[in-house]
């Protein structure tokens, strides 16, 4: 599903990232975790091309996306890659509904269906009351159920959240790491998840400790 090869990537004379090598299968739910400052958010956004590694290979669904001219890469993103932040990112000026609708029409989908998928998204996340709320008028964890909703919506291969539950009540938390795992058991879902939450981390299937750019050891949870 995705693999990485040789990762590195500097900021100036910091490097950042020293030869990362990792594969994620499809349907895994992978945990990223280690100390502040350690490389998880560059990573994450090298592995959904939001970012350039100075060296190394990324291959995501069969395509080598260091390949792809920055329109293609755009277009290649939008549709296989879905992101989840810690701040939800949702546009302000628009209504839930159009928020999880905007990458399905960017898509090409055309408005009609991109609506009508919109709608049983959030129905299927439980928001079906709040597809004409504004953020403003969501409360945090709804927030980011819209968030993953959006991510959700082209039916990408992966989705890569940074801190998801970051900014969120312990109750919200713990409702939005059970929708990642809902969303694997019923979709098939792969999830790579940045996170400082131990909870969290024990149950994804494996854990990747990233410290000072490497890779020190991944942990597998069996249950
Ligand atoms: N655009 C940038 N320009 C310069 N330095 C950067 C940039 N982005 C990140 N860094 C530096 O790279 C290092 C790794 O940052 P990164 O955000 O990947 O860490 P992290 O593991 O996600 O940390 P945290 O747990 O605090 O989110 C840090 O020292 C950071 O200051
Ligand atoms: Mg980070």
């Amino acid at each position: 599903m995705i693999q990485l090869e040789g990762i590195t990537k500097s900021f100036g004379s910091l490097q950042v990232l020293k030869g990362i090598d990792l594969t994620i299968n499809k349907g895994e739910v992978v945990s990223i975790v280690g100390p502040s400052g350690a490389g998880k958010t560059t990573l994450l956004q090298i592995m959904g091309t939001l970012d350039k590694p100075d060296a190394g290979r990324i291959v995501l669904n069969h395509v080598e996306v260091n390949r792809l001219k920055d329109k293609e890469l755009a277009a290649f993103r939008n549709k296989e890659i879905g992101f989840v932040f810690q701040f939800h990112q949702l546009l302000p000026e628009f209504t839930a509904l159009e928020n999880v609708m905007i990458p399905a029409l960017i898509n090409g989908t055309s408005g009609r269906n991109a609506r009508k998928e919109a709608e049983e998204m959030l129905a299927f996340l439980g928001l079906a009351e709040r597809a004409s709320h504004k953020p403003a008028e969501l409360s945090g964890g709804e927030k980011q159920r819209v968030a993953v909703a959006r991510a959700l919506i082209n039916h990408p291969s992966v989705i890569l959240a940074d801190e998801p539950s970051g900014s969120l009540d312990t109750q919200n938390k713990e409702e939005l790491h059970r929708l990642f795992f809902e969303l694997r058991e019923k979709l098939g879902q792969t999830f790579v998840i940045v996170t400082h939450d131990e909870t969290l981390a024990s149950q994804t299937d494996r854990t990747i400790h990233l410290i000072d750019g490497r890779i020190n050891g991944e942990s597998t949870h069996p249950f």
